[in-house]
């Protein structure tokens, strides 16, 4: 999709979509009050009214796109409406989207032209035979503002977030017998190409790390495990102490030999949105030259049955020296972190760490398809998240790390066993990966709710795969940790 900023007086070119947004509760005139008059358009948030052929333009057809109430518009709102014109237009036939924004305000026109690309994204590679009258037709938008020129100077960060959002969903929708874990290493690794520094560990290497815990999961595929290590160095002083983003890569989770049922199982080729949403922020950070240091980490496994797979029952010890009776190989997101998180904060010391995971149902139970859960030992970190989390539209909601509840996975043999049962499935997962933070500020994001929407709620996420994660964190970074 390019992107252009024009004044509002630039002529409109034809097979032109026009898209006017219109605030509820304010007059139309003339022509187009009497179209709405005809319909149930009244300007709410995501109404759109389509008039063909309108009077007195170039435009081949006009969409009146509802935002709410004029005085509770902001960028979000912006980005919605923009993604709702698209979303009207974009198998219209037309080829360029002409957005004219309410005011002269560069940066709402700027978040409207963030709110195409991300509603545009698409991901049909594997579609050989679809018509072309079924595709988007729209190929250009134009946003219309009285500050073209800021807006253009205000869109690169925004660009750079779109294009890392598409990555992340990229990885996210691939299958899994495209996207292995060292297939994913390899695309990873092609982001030096951005100035990123990639380093990829196999299973040698971190067998010598004493990784028992992540490499117990991968041990029933024919896939190598990996471990990648992305670095950004972008603050000015390149030794200053990085903050840190790990993320669960579970290419497939079939479940291991405690097998998932059939029913949906291909959803688990999405295990992996910790990564991708890890990899995708590594991305943003480094296209918009970011002033931070900044560490990713991503557990990369296949889940397989196998007959030399792990079994319940099992003992692992992790590189932390800490030992778990695996109880149930489909708790395997946690055995992953364990090690990833470890190494994490003793090769880097980072300022805090925060991990993203598809890590249990239960917290698609707890809240729906649209908050993941935050899980923090650090208020001020906690904080930061949710802040970042309401300016970008990516909901969290803080759930507890009750210390009384840790007891339950304490294990009869060792350590600690990696279920702790029904009751509180998400928390106790979150109480696992705490036991190898080492006391660090940390937080945990279990994102199995938002990973994947079908159907989406939100204009700016196309049905699939939404690369949650990466827009709160960058977010966070920008607000607090850059400079
Ligand atoms: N990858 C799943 C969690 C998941 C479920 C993600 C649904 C997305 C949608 C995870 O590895 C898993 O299997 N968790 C188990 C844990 C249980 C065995 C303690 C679960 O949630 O059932
Ligand atoms: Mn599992
Ligand atoms: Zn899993």
């Amino acid at each position: 999709m390019d992107i252009e900023f024009v004044a509002a007086s630039a002529a409109v070119a034809p097979r032109t979509a026009l898209a006017r947004i219109v605030f509820e509760g304010e007059a139309l005139d003339g022509a187009l009050a009497q179209a709405a008059t005809g319909s149930r358009f009244t300007g709410g948030k995501g109404q759109t009214l389509d008039i063909l052929a309108p009077a007195g333009t170039e435009a081949a057809r006009l969409v009146l796109v509802g935002a709410g109430k004029r005085e509770t518009f902001d960028a979000l709102g912006a980005e919605h409406a923009a993604a709702s014109a698209y979303a009207a237009v974009k198998t219209s036939g037309l080829d360029v989207l002409r957005i004219e924004t309410p005011n002269g305000d560069a940066a709402l026109a700027a978040r409207a032209a963030l709110g195409v690309r991300l509603a545009s994204y698409r991901f049909d590679k594997y579609r050989t035979k679809e018509p072309a009258e079924k595709k988007p037709s729209i190929v250009k938008t134009q946003v219309a503002t009285a500050e073209a020129d800021a807006a253009l100077a205000a869109f690169p960060p925004l660009a750079a977030l779109a294009d890392a959002v598409a990555f992340s969903r990229d990885l996210v929708s691939e299958p899994a017998n495209i996207l292995y874990p060292a297939e994913f290493a390899r695309r990873v690794k092609e982001l030096e190409a951005l100035g990123l520094e990639v380093e990829i560990l196999g299973e040698a290497e971190m067998a010598e790390l004493g990784m028992g815990s992540l490499l117990g999961v991968g041990q029933g595929s024919v896939r190598e495990s990996q471990l990648v290590v992305i670095r950004w160095n972008g603050a000015d002083d390149k030794t200053a102490q990085p903050v840190a983003f790990i993320g669960k890569g579970v290419c497939f989770d079939t479940g291991g030999i405690s097998i998932k049922p059939a029913d949906g199982m291909e959803d688990m080729k999405w295990d992996m949105g910790g990564a991708a949403a890890v990899s995708g922020l590594m991305h943003v950070l480094a296209g918009r030259k970011a002033k931070v240091n900044a560490v990713g980490i991503l557990g990369l496994v296949e889940n397989m049955p196998d007959g030399n797979a792990q079994r319940p029952g099992d003992v692992v010890t992790s590189m932390s020296g800490q030992t778990i009776e695996v109880i149930n190989t489909d708790a395997e997101g946690r055995l992953v972190l364990a090690d990833a998180v470890w190494y994490c904060q003793d090769r880097f010391k980072p300022k805090f760490m925060v991990d993203l995971a598809t890590l249990t149902g239960a917290i698609i139970i707890s809240l729906g398809n649209d908050y993941a859960g935050l899980f923090s030992n650090n208020d001020e970190l906690a904080g930061n998240l949710l802040a970042a989390s309401g300016l970008e539209g990516e909901p969290l909601w803080r759930m507890p790390l009750p210390p009384q509840y840790d007891k339950q996975i304490d294990s009869m043999i060792a350590d600690m066993k990696n279920t702790g049962g029904r009751p509180g499935g998400s928390i106790t997962a979150a109480l696992f990966i705490q036991r190898f933070v080492n006391g660090l500020p940390w937080a945990h994001l279990d994102i199995a709710s938002t990973a994947w929407k079908k159907p989406s709620s939100v204009p700016t996420i196309p049905d699939g795969a939404t690369g949650f994660g990466v827009r709160l964190l960058n977010r966070m970074v920008q607000e607090k940790y850059e400079g």
